[in-house]
Formats: structure tokens, C-alpha cells, sequence
């Protein structure tokens, strides 16, 4: 009856599944996977939200590409950052899930694939199934740091159209350099493809000296640079997100008119969410500082915590709000995490679930509170650490 470019259901994901089950029998679950701001008691002024009520939500006069006011506070927001970027170069949606849809209708027929890196966020399996478009794997590797396997990346097909790519990437937090962004300009501009760079994590910058941010709007390449409230202003609520067309013309501008028809076809922005953006990015700080607090107090909490379990290994952190381990392969990413859900009551996500190369990773979110944080990450370390064998020896 329905299309089969529908992705399964999350409800068939056995960790998804246990979880239900436990809380339906009233057991109360430690989420180390939480990635809502809004949900990890991070105070939030006030009258934040306040200018969404005012009087320029009234009056309804739609511009596909964004309101001038707003898109003019989104290229102040980049100048705070140190880019300068031209006004009529912003095209705003409702997020940056919604941009990537608007982009893959721009860029690609049915059949026609983009390259995605690997290890990354999982949604992009369905955001590019929804357009009937494909997804192929380039691979990111680690060696002390992740970098970008070119090989992977040259070995694409025909039908690829664009190359993705996330800087800082969620979960590995690496930052895509600048000898890197360059050398993949090189090839989508010999290939014909563009780059679309997701930097929505940017202003979250850890472990990293001069983190390259902006890293491809500069380059002679078209390219599509998204960000967006809900991690810059850690607003998912409120919905607004931006794109940054870059690159040679006359490229960029026949790509901003084509994207003015698409975004006018749905015209998905709302005005109150628009005009009350200067107001909401200039104070933007004023959430986005006691996240970074957050990250950073748990970042150093977990490095303290593992140094007791010498089996684990914390991958450096660059930048984003995740975290992730390394653990002994005493058994799969699966029974793992599903055995410390149902005897711990803690649940990770397993590594599979960003398609890292190999077993046995798990990734856990870095903003909850910092009491629940410590205290289902001195567990999961300690399960992580203690082999099946000792664990139904010690049932018995
Ligand atoms: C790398 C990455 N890109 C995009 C998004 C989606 O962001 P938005 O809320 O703007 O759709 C996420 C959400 O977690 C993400 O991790």
C-alpha cells in the first residue's frame, strides 16, 4: 500500500524495543543517547523566546528563500564566527533535515547517488531513501584522528551527483581540515559534483587548535553549507535552519533560483521564527555557552572515570556533543548494549548504528546532567570491561 522508499520503523530496533518494554514495567532508563538540549535541564533564559509573540508575527508576507531581516542575522551570526558571507547567499528552511531534502531534489534525479561518509549520522539513509536517491559510503578512518580515505572516494560511480560531508562529524567529533577540504574541492570540481557540508555541530569546537569551520563556501566549487538553531542556539523547538550557497559563478546563482522555486513550493519557514532571529542568534550565547559547559565537564568526567577501566579507550573528542569508546569485543555491539540496557538499565547506542568499519564501539551523548552522566558511565564501563563469562559466573 505505501512506498517502499519508506525506511523501517524505529520500533523494529531491538534496543528501541527493550527499552519500551522496561519502561513500560515502570523502570526508569539512564539515556546516555539523549541529544535533546531541551531535555537535560540546561536553564534556558527566561524570555528567550519571548520575541516569537511579537508584533512582526502578525502579518504574513512569505519569501521563499527567507526573510531579509532573518537572513540578514544569519550572515551577522557567521561574521561573529569570522566568515563573511553575503545576505542573498542564505536560503532558510525548517531545519537541516528539511535543506537536505531541498538539496537532493536540486541536485539529483531518481537513481542518482551523493556520497556519505562513514562513520555518521544514520538519518542520512533515510533522508536521501525519501528522494529516491542513492547513498554510498566514503569511509573515514582513524589513525589517532579520523580523516577522509580518498580511495574510497574516487572509486564513486557515475550516477553520483554530490559529496557530503560533516565537519564536526557526529559521533567521531572530527573537524574536516583544510588540506582535506581542498583536496576534495579538487575532485568534485574535476568530477562535476557539488559539496554539501554539514557544520551544524561548528560552534561546538573542543580539543581542537583553530578548528576549521566554513571549511568549503570559499572553495571554486558549488557547495551548500548547512547549519541551523537546533545545535547552534540548541533551539531544535523552534525550527529554523540555513544554507550558505557558495562556489564560482554562474553555478551559484542558478542553484539559488532553483532552490527559490523548491522552498516556494512549500514556503515551510515560520514568520514568527523569522523575525525574531536577530534577536535569537545575538543572544544565541546565552544557551550555547552552558552547553559547551556541559560537554566540557563531561568530557573531563568521563576521561577521569576511565582511567580505572584501561580496557576501554575514549576517542579524542574535536568537536560535537558526542563521545565515543572504544570496548573490549567480548561480545557484538548488539548483545552489549541490549545486556546493559536490561541489567544496568543504561542505554548507549552501539557503533554499528553509524556504521563504524568494525566492532566494538559504543557512542554516548555528552549532555546529560552531570550526576546521571557520571553515574551510567561509571557503569557502562565497568560492563564494557567484564567479559560475558564473568558476568553469568556472577548470576550464578
Ligand atoms: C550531523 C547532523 N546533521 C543534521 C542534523 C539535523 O539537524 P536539524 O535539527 O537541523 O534537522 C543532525 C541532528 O542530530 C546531525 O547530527
Amino acid at each position: 500500500m505505501f512506498s517502499n522508499r519508506l525506511p523501517p520503523h524505529a520500533e523494529i530496533n531491538p534496543l528501541t524495543r527493550a527499552r519500551s518494554a522496561l519502561e513500560t514495567a515502570g523502570v526508569a532508563i539512564a539515556d546516555l543517547t539523549e541529544s535533546n538540549p531541551t531535555a537535560v535541564g540546561i536553564t534556558y533564559p527566561d524570555d528567550l523566546l519571548g520575541m516569537l509573540g511579537a508584533d512582526h508575527a502578525r502579518r504574513y508576507a512569505p519569501q521563499p528563500l527567507g526573510l531579509d531581516v532573518a537572513r540578514a542575522a544569519v550572515a551577522s551570526d557567521y561574521a561573529r564566527r569570522g566568515a563573511h558571507v553575503d545576505p542573498q547567499q542564505i536560503v532558510l528552511s525548517a531545519s537541516s533535515s528539511e535543506a537536505y531534502s531541498w538539496l537532493f531534489k536540486l541536485l539529483c534525479d531518481p537513481g542518482d547517488a551523493v556520497l556519505v561518509p562513514q562513520p555518521s549520522y544514520p538519518l542520512f539513509e533515510h533522508l536521501t531513501r525519501l528522494e529516491s536517491v542513492e547513498s554510498i559510503p566514503y569511509h573515514l578512518v582513524y589513525h589517532g584522528r579520523w580523516e577522509i580515505d580518498f580511495l574510497s572516494l574516487t572509486a564513486a560511480p557515475a550516477n553520483v551527483r554530490a559529496a557530503l560531508l560533516v565537519s564536526p562529524n557526529n559521533p567521531t567529533g572530527s573537524f574536516v581540515t583544510k588540506e582535506e577540504a581542498d583536496r576534495l574541492a579538487e575532485i568534485c570540481r574535476a568530477r562535476g559534483w557539488a559539496i554539501v557540508a554539514d557544520e551544524v555541530f561548528a560552534d561546538y569546537a573542543i580539543d581542537v587548535k583553530n578548528p576549521r569551520t566554513e571549511c568549503v563556501m570559499g572553495l571554486d566549487v558549488l557547495s551548500f553549507t548547512l547549519g541551523g538553531a537546533s545545535k547552534s542556539l540548541g533551539l531544535p523547538q523552534i525550527k529554523l535552519g540555513w544554507m550558505v550557497v557558495g562556489g564560482p559563478e554562474p553555478e551559484r546563482s542558478r542553484a539559488l533560483a532553483a532552490l527559490e522555486v523548491i522552498a516556494d513550493t512549500f514556503l515551510s519557514v515560520g514568520t514568527p521564527v523569522q523575525g525574531a532571529a536577530p534577536s535569537l542568534l545575538a543572544r544565541g550565547g546565552s544557551v550555547r555557552d552552558p552547553i559547551r559547559h556541559r560537554i566540557a565537564g563531561n568530557l573531563a568526567r568521563a576521561r577521569s572515570l576511565s582511567a580505572g577501566y584501561p580496557a576501554c579507550t575514549l576517542l579524542p573528542v574535536e568537536g560535537g556533543w558526542s563521545l565515543v569508546v572504544r570496548v573490549p569485543a567480548y561480545r557484538s555491539e548488539e548483545a552489549l548494549t541490549l545486556e546493559l540496557l536490561e541489567r544496568e538499565h543504561v542505554l548507549v547506542h552501539p557503533g554499528y548504528f553509524f556504521d563504524f568499519p568494525h566492532e566494538a564501539y559504543i557512542v554516548v551523548s555528552l549532555l546529560p546532567p552531570p550526576d546521571q552522566f557520571v553515574d551510567a558511565f561509571a557503569r557502562t564501563l565497568r560492563f564494557a570491561s567484564t567479559p560475558s563469562s564473568s558476568l553469568s559466573e556472577h548470576k550464578r
